[in-house]
């Protein structure tokens, strides 16, 4: 009961001393630049709505999306892998025609399989963290995939500098529910080696 007083009376007193009228008064009259407009984040608000609202465009946008969208022929793409643990493309767009698909995974960078090992997974994204967790499991043996797992669509082997696989699937198994994306399933690699797939 009788810090209150005290603590009050600190505040004001602190409160004074930050905004005495002569003082700050006198600063901006001399001209001194005004601190920067280094207020222009607005983080606050869009966090807190975040969660509940828009899974799917929110959970998809993120993926790749700073990178390129990946060249798509004759039902047909090829994604390269780089040593800076990278796609080279963000998303890949399989049009409605095509009833089997391929992609060529192409390591192009120079590190063995054991350090910088670049796969292919194709799933749906809300599948994506058990898989990685299940293929971690699986080991480097297993190209980080739990043999047979259902949740996986499609992927390619595990594949080191200077080497490539090649993965063909239905697209049909891609029209059921979704969004899917394609990653990396090498331990820790799926945070940035990840983009988004899609039919149509
Ligand atoms: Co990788």
């Amino acid at each position: 009961m009788t810090t209150a007083p005290t603590l009050l009376a600190v505040a004001c007193a602190f409160a004074l001393a930050a905004c005495g009228g002569d003082r700050s008064a006198a600063d901006t009259a001399v001209g001194a630049t005004p601190a920067p407009t280094a207020e222009a984040t607005p983080a606050a608000t869009p966090a807190a709505e975040a969660p509940a609202a828009t899974p799917a465009p929110a959970a998809t946008a993120p993926a790749g999306s700073d990178k390129p969208a990946a060249v798509v022929a004759n039902c047909a793409t090829e994604v390269e892998g780089n040593d800076a643990m990278q796609f080279n493309v963000g998303s890949i767009a399989i049009p409605a025609s095509c009833t089997e698909f391929k992609i060529t995974l192409k390591h192009t960078g120079k590190q063995p399989v054991t350090v910088m090992g670049h796969n292919l997974v194709i799933a749906a994204a809300s599948d994506m963290q058990g898989i990685e967790t299940d293929g971690i499991a699986a080991g480097a043996a297993n190209d980080y995939v739990k043999p047979g797992d259902p949740r996986v669509v499609a992927h390619t082997k595990l594949v080191g500098g200077g080497q490539s696989d090649t993965v063909s699937f239905p697209v049909s198994k891609l029209k059921a529910g979704g969004p899917y994306e394609f990653f990396c399933s090498f331990p820790g690699h799926a945070a940035i080696m990840k983009g988004t797939i899609t039919v149509g």
